[in-house]
């Protein structure tokens, strides 16, 4: 006992030793939480029904990075009452597996979106981009009207797709050969709301 004790004092007052120990002690707890999730299933696979984006989404997802839209907007519904009530199903990590980088954030001026998709029409969303005061009087978020009149940048699709696969998106070489075709003639716009309205299909008709 009396050894033990001796034992202790010298960690309590030597602050390098102090430091040293704690590190290792930090850094096992560190490891028992994150290394079991690296081998987990449920945060690596897919869910049934995520499907990767279609060449338009993605585009549409290059678009909502673009505009910084993540600044006011998460993706990421906690398993928490009321944002189940409100949102939906909490978010899981198996349909964010072919987002690249993910939209989780925590930032909301506005509401999360991670279930936005199917919630109003294209046209609803058509307008509420172009003026959101025309939908919701008391809106705070940005008019972004110039969308419409730019074209979705058909030119980049193909390596962007292929930046993905080499991330583990499975895009068929006959989805990169028939993308640019699928954007032509589409604005950003139409691009932007392919990817809301496909936002958190798979699970959003299931309330907890
Ligand atoms: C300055 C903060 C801000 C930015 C930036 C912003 N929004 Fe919003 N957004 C809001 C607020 C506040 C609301 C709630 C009022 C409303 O519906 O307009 C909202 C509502 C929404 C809704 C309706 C959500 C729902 O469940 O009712 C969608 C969809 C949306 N935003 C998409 C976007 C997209 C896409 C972008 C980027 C092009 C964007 N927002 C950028 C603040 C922002």
């Amino acid at each position: 006992m009396a050894a033990f004790k001796f034992n202790h004092e010298v960690i309590e007052k030597n602050a390098g030793l102090m430091i040293v120990l704690v590190a290792i002690v930090v850094s096992i707890a560190g490891f028992v939480q994150l290394v079991p999730l690296f081998f987990d299933k449920t945060t690596t696979q897919p869910i049934p029904g995520i499907k990767p984006y279609t060449a338009l989404q993605l585009e549409g997802r290059d678009v909502y990075l673009a505009e910084g839209c993540y600044l006011c907007h998460s993706q990421m519904i906690r398993p928490l009452r009321a944002e189940v009530e409100r949102y939906g199903h909490y978010s899981v990590a198996g349909e964010s597996v072919y987002d690249h980088p993910f939209q989780w954030g925590s930032k909301r001026t506005g509401p999360d979106l991670a279930r936005v998709g199917g919630r109003y029409s294209d046209e609803w969303q058509r307008i509420h981009l172009r003026q959101p005061r025309d939908l919701v009087p008391e809106s705070i978020m940005p008019a972004y009207p110039w969308l419409q009149h730019e074209p979705a940048e058909a030119g980049l699709i193909q390596a962007k797709m292929r930046a993905m696969r080499t991330l583990g998106v499975p895009y068929t070489e006959a989805e990169i050969t028939a993308a640019p075709k699928e954007l032509e003639g589409k604005t950003k716009e139409d691009a932007l709301i392919a990817y809301l309205q496909g936002l958190g299909l798979a699970l959003s008709n299931i309330h907890q």
